[in-house]
């Protein structure tokens, strides 16, 4: 297979697509971008990178680079998507993919007219416990999915240096909750309706964070299931070997499913079986730089994954319009803290003319693959 050149904008976090492009097969970096001179010398000797530019244009003009690998500040995400579309590359671009949808339809019509991918990097899909539970409940051994939990805490107050981060268009349910809930809308695809709660804690607040760190959200479906979300970011947590800081719950009418993130933790009990914990020994691959703020593993799997749709002629998921949803329950979630209401998700999509992207109910064939295994007679929801 012949390999992909990527180019990588932002050099905090994408020091790990970095590390991930620099041991794959799949991939060669041609070119790294940052306004931030000393960061990009820092990545290039690091990683022997052909070349460094402090100009994006630079990296829209040249023309061997195949995919460009978005990580600059969430609020900047949708202009250098457009831009690297309308230069005929593909993107893979990290969480979330944007904080609106004012944008959306534009990035629609310049993924359409370039034929490029988008493929948002949701790395908490792409970790050893979740890759186990996803397979695992595509095979029907927790037979219907009855309801699920997710969620993402953590001490980030260390997160809140950043500049960008105490600014007024950063918020925790983009740069945190956007994590668990895809994990939601990964099981749950037909999401239409949110109800949250949250408060911003004293912590957050000395250190200049201008919205929630602390969100609880309820998510209806179109065929009437409820799953749950939490986040968490300014208080300390506890010890990880009672709790995981991201954790993804399945209960299916036969068996229920843990995987727990930065433990590699996956614990299962299927009926009929005796219950299991595994413990995935890979903290080298995913952990090393040997902390928990950067790690590599889970972005080698997802551009891997990514190279080999391009290969075969797949689509690589989550895609932009996967992406555009999950941004629309993060909208509606907003509009539910600010509002007291429940909100639904295509209340939001409309208001951007985006309402096409929810119209198709789900088939049978769609409540075959999320509820594998034994069927039963569910209500769909009309509206
Ligand atoms: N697990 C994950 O998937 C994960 C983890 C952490 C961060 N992220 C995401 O990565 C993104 C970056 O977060 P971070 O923690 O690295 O922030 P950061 O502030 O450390 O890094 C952002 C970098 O972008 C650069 N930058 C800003 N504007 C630019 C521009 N116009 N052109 C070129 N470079 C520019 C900055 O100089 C900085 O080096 C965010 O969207 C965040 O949500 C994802």
């Amino acid at each position: 297979m012949k390999k992909l050149n990527l180019a990588v904008l932002g050099l905090g976090e994408g020091r790990s697509i970095i590390s991930a492009a620099s041991s794959s097969n799949y991939w060669d970096i041609s070119m790294i971008c940052d306004v931030n001179e000393e960061l990009c010398l820092q990545m290039q000797r690091s990683y022997s990178i052909p070349a460094y530019t402090l100009d994006y244009s630079e990296v829209l003009n040249t023309k061997e680079i195949d995919v460009i690998g978005i990580y600059t500040p969430d609020h900047l995400h949708a202009s250098h998507i457009i831009q690297a579309l309308d230069a005929g590359k593909h993107v893979i671009c990290t969480k979330p993919l944007m904080t609106g949808l004012s944008e959306a339809r534009q990035i629609l019509r310049a993924s359409e007219r370039s034929g490029c991918h988008v493929m948002v990097g949701q790395s908490s899909r792409f970790f050893e416990p979740m890759m186990r539970q996803r397979k695992v409940f595509q095979e029907g051994e927790l037979g219907e999915l009855a309801t699920m939990e997710a969620y993402y805490n953590a001490d980030h107050r260390w997160f809140l240096e950043k500049p960008w981060a105490r600014s007024e268009g950063f918020k925790w349910l983009f740069g945190g909750l956007s994590h668990p809930i895809d994990l939601v809308r990964w099981y749950f695809p037909d999401v239409s309706e949110v109800m949250a709660y949250g408060d911003i804690t004293s912590n957050g607040a000395e250190k200049g964070l201008k919205h929630e760190d602390i969100i609880h959200i309820i998510f209806k479906t179109s065929m009437g299931r409820t799953a749950r979300v939490s986040g968490t970011y300014s208080c300390p947590m506890p010890p990880e070997q009672r709790d995981s800081g991201m954790s993804c719950i399945l209960r299916g009418t036969r068996g229920a499913s843990q995987a727990d993130y930065h433990e590699l933790r996956y614990s299962e009990h299927i009926e009929g079986s005796e219950p299991r914990i595994i413990h995935f020994d890979r903290e080298d691959f995913y952990f090393r730089f040997k902390g928990l703020s950067h790690h590599a593993g889970e972005y080698q799997n997802y551009i891997d994954y990514f190279a080999r749709c391009i290969e075969s002629g797949e689509t690589p998921l989550p895609d932009l319009k996967e992406g555009l949803v999950t941004v629309a329950c993060m909208l509606a979630v907003d509009r539910s803290l600010l509002e007291g209401r429940p909100v639904r998700v295509d209340e939001i999509l409309r208001e951007e003319n985006l309402g096409y992207l929810m119209e198709r109910q789900p088939s049978s064939r769609d409540r075959r693959k999320l509820f594998p295994g034994k069927q039963r007679r569910i209500k769909v929801e009309h509206g």
